[in-house]
């Protein structure tokens, strides 16, 4: 990398100083696409998401042919873009450099696992966990716990090696594994939370309500679903 270059990702805090929010994401764009440490970084969690991703479709596809059924619906993926690095990083007051990216962030690579049925997130999570290669870092139960305003999912932080040329490195990605019913709800809330002009609180306050009603809900149909699901298994060889 050149010395410039080297000096640029030193300088970026201080050069994104005052600048607006359009100013900033196309500079944090530009010094990760031209800077090779960065466009390395970026590579090596879309590896991680690969391999997890891999294991996922596995298990998925195991299921298919032992079970006739698969658990999972959907599966998508994202590495965080460089402005929501570079953003956190100030948040948690630490200089950008790949080693702190590396260290401090917990989701710069991202898989998010739909399933059809709630046994379907457990059964997914506990044989991910279970394989060898991967470590688990934290997990956070959305779903036990709901958040107040509703959330739920089943959110893992996992590591696992990858293995490039010269070097085995130890990535982490994190893994949210919920169901149809709940990303259907987690994309309208996210909308919310993102929307600009909604600025009247009680709009704001009344959404939020009718929200938290529709997750209380979703989760009742989701408990009643796979109650069903159980009914039916009883009276056929399907899983
Ligand atoms: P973050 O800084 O948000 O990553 O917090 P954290 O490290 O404590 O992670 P947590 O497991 O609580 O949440 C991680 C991710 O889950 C978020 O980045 C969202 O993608 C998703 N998430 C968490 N809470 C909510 C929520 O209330 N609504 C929606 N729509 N998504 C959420
Ligand atoms: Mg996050």
């Amino acid at each position: 990398m050149s010395e410039e270059k080297e000096q640029n990702t030193m300088n970026l805090q201080q050069k994104l100083q005052g600048k607006t929010l359009e100013e900033m994401k196309a500079m944090t764009q530009e010094l990760f696409a031209e800077t090779r440490q960065y466009q390395e970084l970026m590579m090596m969690y879309e590896c991680a998401i690969k391999e997890v991703q891999t294991k996922l479709e596995v298990l998925d596809e195991e299921f298919s042919v032992r079970y006739k059924r698969n658990p999972i619906s959907n599966i998508e993926s994202r590495v965080k873009t460089p402005m929501s690095i570079v953003r956190k990083m100030q948040k948690n007051h630490l200089e950008i450099t790949v080693q702190n990216i590396m260290a401090g962030l917990n989701d710069v690579a991202g898989i998010r696992v739909i399933c059809a049925f709630i046994d379907d997130i457990y059964d997914i999570a506990r044989m991910l966990a279970s394989q060898d290669d991967i470590r688990v870092i934290r997990i956070k139960d959305y779903i036990q716990d709901p958040k107040p305003n509703g959330y739920r999912s089943y959110h893992m932080i996992v590591e696992i090696p990858v293995f490039f040329s010269k070097s085995k490195q130890i990535m982490r990605v994190e893994v949210q594994i919920r169901t149809i019913a709940m990303n259907f709800w987690a994309s309208l809330e996210h909308q919310l939370r993102y929307k600009k002009g909604i600025e009247n609180i009680e709009d704001i306050d009344e959404i939020s309500q009718e929200l938290l009603e529709a997750a209380e809900t979703i989760a009742q149909t989701d408990i009643k679903m796979q109650n069903i699901k159980n009914k039916i298994g009883k009276f056929t060889d399907i899983a």
